[in-house]
Parts: structure tokens; C-alpha cells; sequence
């Protein structure tokens, strides 16, 4: 079963429009002619619509960093799926450990935001990842479990072909601790277990799973070598045009 891997810059809370659109520029330059695998990037919202526009012409897709699952309304700080479509998104990353740890989001409000993202076309990359102490208590595999059935709740076969998923274990993230590709391959193997138990073998085969956490230039062959890891959703690294090169240019 062939998986498209797919690389993904997640920028957070960084960069003004200019910077934004000088680093899409480059990345949409390094990703030209690439066809046996995806790149993504996720700019800051008020840099969403910019950067759609930069790399109109290239192969690079552009995600929201979250989405709300409302059309329009009385939602303050929130984006709706017409408007990231509107600046020119095609995915969202809903979920994420910080959207989880720092803002409360939790899986039935995570559940929501993917409904709302499939209900308009959005593909959703639907994040999990345990935290250090759930690691060390031996929660690893319930946390991934409820995670997994919480934010596909309700969603069809059908619906779930979309989706990528993306591990990022939270004690990885922005600590420059990965995950060694043992411990990223055990997890990935885990989810896709989960997904045949959700749906069926065939879907489980076909969904991308990519792992996130302190992914760097210097780590990204060893874990892009094990073979339920399907790519990396990257956040410093994104940041600097040369590394984000580097890591779409895996071997
Ligand atoms: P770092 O690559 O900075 O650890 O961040 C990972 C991440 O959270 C991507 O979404």
C-alpha cells in the first residue's frame, strides 16, 4: 500500500505577513517538481491569505492551524471552514497538543472542529500525543485510544478516507527530545490498529500518519525510514527555509 508521504511546516504563533510570505516563497521554490510526496504549510491566520497567493503556482498546500466547525456566527476568535477556504486552505490542523494543554480544547470540542472541516471539504489533520507524565504512568496506549475514538466520533468510512493523522507525542515537542524511530514506529503501528478497529483493514492501509516533535534535518531519514511513519508535521524547523528544505528533501 502506497502512502503519499506528506510534509508539513506548522509556523504557530510566528512570523508578520512579509516574513511569511519570503519563507513561502522558498519553500514553494524547494517543493517544484516534486511528485512522490506532499508539502504543507500552516501559516499564522492574518498570513493565511498572503501565502495562498505566494504559491499559487506551486505544488505547496496551505492549512489553517485550527478551524471551527460553524459556517459563520457569534463565535469570536474563531475561523470558519468558508473562510479558511475563502484565504485559500485546503486542510486544517485540528487538535493540536497546545490547542489541547494551553486552551482546554478537548476531544468532544476536537470532534467537532473535524466534522466541520470534512463537512466542508477540508482535510483534517487530526493531531494526538501523550504527555511525559501519561508516558511514564503507562497511559500511552488508553490516551492514543481515546484520543483516536474521540475525535472520529461519528465519522464515516466514507468521511475518515480523508483524514491524516499526526502523532506528536507532547514531552517531543519544542524540546528538541524526538521520539527515537522505535518509539515513533511502535505508536504509528498502534493508531493504525486503532483506525482497522474504528473502520477496516483497507482505510487503516490507506491514512497517513505523520510524526511531530522536534523533527530536525538530522532525524528525518532515520524516522521517515520505518514504515507506518508517513511523514513529519515540523514546527521549528519550519521556520528556517534551509532546514524546512532539507527535511522535505528526505530520503
Ligand atoms: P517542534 O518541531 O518545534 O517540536 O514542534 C512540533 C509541532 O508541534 C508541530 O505541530
Amino acid at each position: 500500500m502506497q502512502r503519499k508521504p506528506l510534509i508539513a511546516g506548522n509556523w504557530k504563533m510566528h512570523l508578520t505577513i512579509q516574513e511569511a510570505v519570503a519563507l513561502a516563497k522558498k519553500v514553494a521554490a524547494s517543493s517544484q517538481g516534486l511528485e512522490d510526496r506532499e508539502v504543507m504549510i500552516a501559516p499564522a491566520a492574518t498570513a493565511l491569505a498572503a501565502v495562498a497567493e505566494a504559491v499559487r503556482t506551486s505544488p505547496v498546500v496551505i492549512a489553517g492551524q485550527n478551524v471551527a466547525w460553524k459556517e459563520q456566527g457569534a463565535y469570536t476568535g474563531e475561523i470558519s471552514p468558508l473562510m479558511l477556504k475563502d484565504a485559500g486552505a485546503k486542510m486544517a490542523i485540528i487538535g493540536h497538543s497546545e490547542r489541547r494543554h494551553i486552551f482546554g480544547e478537548d476531544n468532544g470540542m476536537i470532534n467537532q472542529r473535524l466534522i466541520g472541516a470534512l463537512t466542508h471539504g477540508i482535510i483534517p489533520i487530526l493531531c494526538i500525543g501523550e504527555t511525559l507524565d501519561e508516558r511514564e504512568e503507562g497511559l500511552t496506549w488508553e490516551v492514543l485510544r481515546e484520543q483516536v475514538r474521540g475525535g472520529l466520533e461519528g465519522v464515516s468510512g466514507e468521511q475518515a478516507a480523508d483524514v491524516v493523522l499526526a502523532y506528536e507525542p507532547v514531552w517531543a515537542i519544542g524540546t528538541g527530545k524526538t521520539a527515537s524511530r522505535e518509539q515513533a514506529q511502535e505508536a504509528h503501528q498502534f493508531i493504525r490498529g486503532l483506525i482497522e478497529e474504528l473502520y477496516q483493514k483497507k482505510l487503516a492501509e490507506q491514512m497517513r500518519i505523520l510524526y511531530g516533535g522536534s523533527v530536525k534535518p538530522d532525524n528525518v531519514d532515520d524516522l521517515m525510514r520505518m514504515p507506518d511513519v508517513d511523514g513529519a508535521l515540523v514546527g521549528g524547523a519550519a521556520l528556517e527555509a534551509d532546514s524546512f528544505d532539507r527535511i522535505i528533501h528526505f530520503s
